[in-house]
């Protein structure tokens, strides 16, 4: 069976062909995976600008979707099903993806198998070390979100935490404007960090202990906030009226980087802990960060627990995760009506 996963929730056009094996703790084999970076139109805005990323994906998906087929070595006739983010993300942007997915879906007479983003990042875990020991612990760790999930079994997803302010690459991104590092932030962070020293500076990381008012069934104490951070990274700033030297650049990085590695990962492995886990998974866009790559298999081999982390092109938003999760989807039974459409806000867990 190929599906062919449709992503284009935020910047990325996405498309990839995923085909199943008959591997059962290796499900999953990558035919393609095609994306086309919209990053050099945003980088001049400083941030993503919603109306300027939908216009793009309308451009670039027919040609994104022909070069993933070419890539795969197929031809329209020989794909399954499609699949393709439903949300959450930018709505203007999931519009183009859904759009096109059923038209094609509907042209080609195959199912449409509708995929939570976030569903996607974990299963890019599986997607690359085949199914996680269960119970597993998961960080889903990208620009629009931070939430830590529970895996009691293989696609079923329980939130145990999640950011109250900002995601933490959004925080990344608001310190990397504040210092002047353009956009994204994330990456020029974790390579600026590499010549600071992470004790140079004390910012604080608010640990959450009572539970969460937009969502009571959690606790909170897992939860994760990095907006006063972001605020100490700017007071630093102000207070040196904005011109700070090349070497405090670097220490003003890797502290920062620091404090938010520590509250992710203290966070993931308290979670592990307290729920028996047999492995913990990092996925999303911050998982590229070295930092955190190196810290979590660190404290991984100090507890005796596997760390499961994707390449760096798994890590940052693709199809091919997509397609996994619509395979995974799809043999749930689960496949999209005619209706289908985008949701800004899906949940999951
Ligand atoms: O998952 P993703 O590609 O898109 C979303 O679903 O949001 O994540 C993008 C985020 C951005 O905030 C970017 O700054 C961050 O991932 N990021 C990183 C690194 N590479 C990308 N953050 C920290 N270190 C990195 N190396
Ligand atoms: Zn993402």
């Amino acid at each position: 069976m190929h599906i062919l996963g449709i992503e284009t929730s935020c910047d990325e056009t996405a498309a990839a062909v995923v085909a199943e094996t008959d591997m059962a703790d290796r499900p999953w084999q990558i035919r393609s995976n095609i994306v086309a970076s919209q990053v050099a139109i945003h980088r001049e805005w400083g941030g993503v600008v919603p109306e300027l990323a939908s216009r793009q994906h309308i451009r670039d998906i027919c040609g994104v979707v022909e070069r993933a087929l070419a890539d795969a070595r197929l031809g329209l006739n020989d794909l399954d099903a499609l699949a393709v983010t439903q949300g959450p993300g930018l709505v203007g942007s999931l519009l183009v993806g859904v759009a096109f997915a059923k038209s094609m879906a509907l042209s080609l007479g195959i199912p449409v198998v509708p995929v939570h983003h976030l569903a996607g990042h974990i299963e890019s875990l599986v997607l690359e070390h085949g199914e996680l020991p269960v119970p597993s612990v998961v960080l889903v760790v990208s620009g629009g979100h931070t939430n830590l999930y529970l895996v009691p079994k293989p696609g079923v997803y329980r939130l145990l935490g999640r950011t109250r302010d900002d995601a933490a690459g959004e925080a990344y991104d608001k310190v990397a404007k504040l210092l002047g590092l353009g956009y994204p932030g994330g990456p020029v962070i974790d390579r600026r960090a590499r010549d600071g020293r992470d004790d140079a500076i004390h910012f604080p990381v608010a640990r959450m202990t009572h539970a969460d008012r937009k969502a009571p069934a959690l606790k909170g104490d897992l939860d994760f906030s990095f907006s006063g951070l972001k605020t100490a990274v700017a007071r630093f700033v102000r207070e040196r009226e904005h011109v700070l030297p090349e070497p405090m650049i670097a220490d003003v990085c890797a502290s920062f980087q620091r404090s938010v590695i520590e509250a992710l990962l203290d966070r993931t492995f308290e979670a592990a802990w307290r729920h028996d886990a047999q492995g913990v998974g990092i996925a999303g866009g911050v998982s590229a960060n070295s930092r955190l790559r190196h810290d979590a298999s660190a404290r991984g081999q100090q507890v005796g627990l596997p760390v499961f982390v994707p390449n760096l092109a798994l890590a940052t938003d693709n199809a091919a995760m997509i397609a996994a999760a619509g395979l995974r989807g799809y043999r749930a039974g689960v496949t999209a009506g005619w209706d289908l459409n985008a949701d800004a806000s899906l949940t999951i867990g």
